[in-house]
């Protein structure tokens, strides 16, 4: 169960000010709440975030919604009822309540606009279901500009003892790729933002072959790889190996100051690859994410226990992290639901 609440919020961006507003909020951003083949139709799941309980569901008709746990007419309990048709139905009074929290008919009453359930948007993707931070998203969930003609493998679904910025901040650290990941950077990285919710970066990179997932790139042919990575919101990832016109979508979800979960959608995009056996693209698609969970899993020993702070940036050196910090400084946070 998520716990992330005020007193775990804990992001040290270097000052005092931005302490004290940040341990109170969250980027407004999409974050990962289930695999969607673990939501069916017509069933639901109950989802703390942001100190408050949520109902996920799915419609009979496929729709994803996240509305909250308790009804608006005297508090009944929601995931003790049915979902009826494109509704969720209280088991107290029988109240609908739609996707979007709209109270859609009552039985015995006038139906009253202010019956309205609080609600988070909603959406899925690459076979993840997120939700936003605010009824209307601030902007729709990113899908890859090519994506009708990828192939997505199965979701890998981690619990890791880490903080929610470790994929993110990580994905900036150009420094840490030599010394962590064996990657020696050939070129000064390329930073671009297209607004405020997003930052990117395209990399280029030698595989100095050190563990078993760079020996079998090596294999592959990719000695050299180019990799662009856009961030959005930092909690959602999306990564892209030129030379093998495959990547993989990483989103995280908070839980703690020291726990995240993680999910993890490999893809592939090469149209070369249009003749080859379904089974083989599978196998392909399979190895690419165990290589990209095993290149996530080299940060998990020096990520645990990780509090991101700003510190002492290096110029030259940290510049890529320092645009990183002055992008998540100036994400639109939340501030927490309480309960009422
Ligand atoms: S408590 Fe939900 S309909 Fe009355
Ligand atoms: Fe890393």
């Amino acid at each position: 169960m998520n716990t992330y609440n005020s007193h775990s919020v804990d992001i040290d961006i270097g000052s005092p000010e931005h302490m004290s507003q940040c341990d109170i909020s969250l980027p407004h951003a999409w974050y990962p709440v289930a695999k969607s083949r673990a939501i069916k139709r017509g069933q639901k799941q109950t989802l703390h975030f942001m100190e408050r309980e949520w109902l996920l569901f799915r419609t009979q008709q496929g729709q994803v919604g996240t509305v909250a746990r308790h009804c608006s007419h005297m508090g009944g309990d929601l995931n003790q009822g049915q979902v009826d048709r494109d509704c969720i139905r209280c088991p107290v009074h029988g109240w609908r309540f739609d996707h979007q929290g709209q109270c859609q008919s009552q039985l015995k009453h006038p139906f009253k606009q202010q019956a309205q359930l609080a609600s988070l948007d909603t959406a899925e993707y690459a076979g993840v279901i997120y939700v936003f931070t605010l009824p209307q998203a601030m902007y729709p969930l990113p899908h890859l500009p090519f994506d009708q003609r990828c192939h997505f493998s199965r979701v890998r679904k981690l619990k890791l003892p880490v903080h929610f910025l470790l994929a993110s901040m990580n994905s900036f650290d150009v420094a840490h790729y030599d010394y962590v990941h064996h990657r020696k950077i050939t070129e000064k990285p390329d930073i671009y933002s297209h607004d405020k919710h997003h930052l990117g970066i395209e990399l280029k990179a030698q595989v100095l072959q050190k563990s078993w997932h760079d020996k079998l790139m090596s294999w592959l042919g990719f000695d050299q790889v180019d990799i662009r990575i856009d961030c959005w919101g930092s909690s959602y990832l999306q990564m892209f190996n030129h030379q093998a016109q495959m990547g993989a979508i990483i989103s995280v979800m908070p839980i703690d100051h020291q726990n995240s979960e993680i999910y993890l959608t490999a893809y592939d995009c090469k149209t070369s690859d249009k003749g080859l056996f379904r089974p083989f693209k599978s196998i392909k698609l399979e190895l690419s994410r165990r290589i990209t969970t095993a290149f996530l899993m080299s940060d998990v020993p020096i990520a645990r226990g990780l509090r991101p702070v700003e510190g002492v940036l290096i110029p030259g050196q940290d510049d890529e992290v320092k645009q990183f910090w002055s992008y998540y400084k100036k994400l639109p946070k939340t501030t927490i639901y309480h309960e009422n």
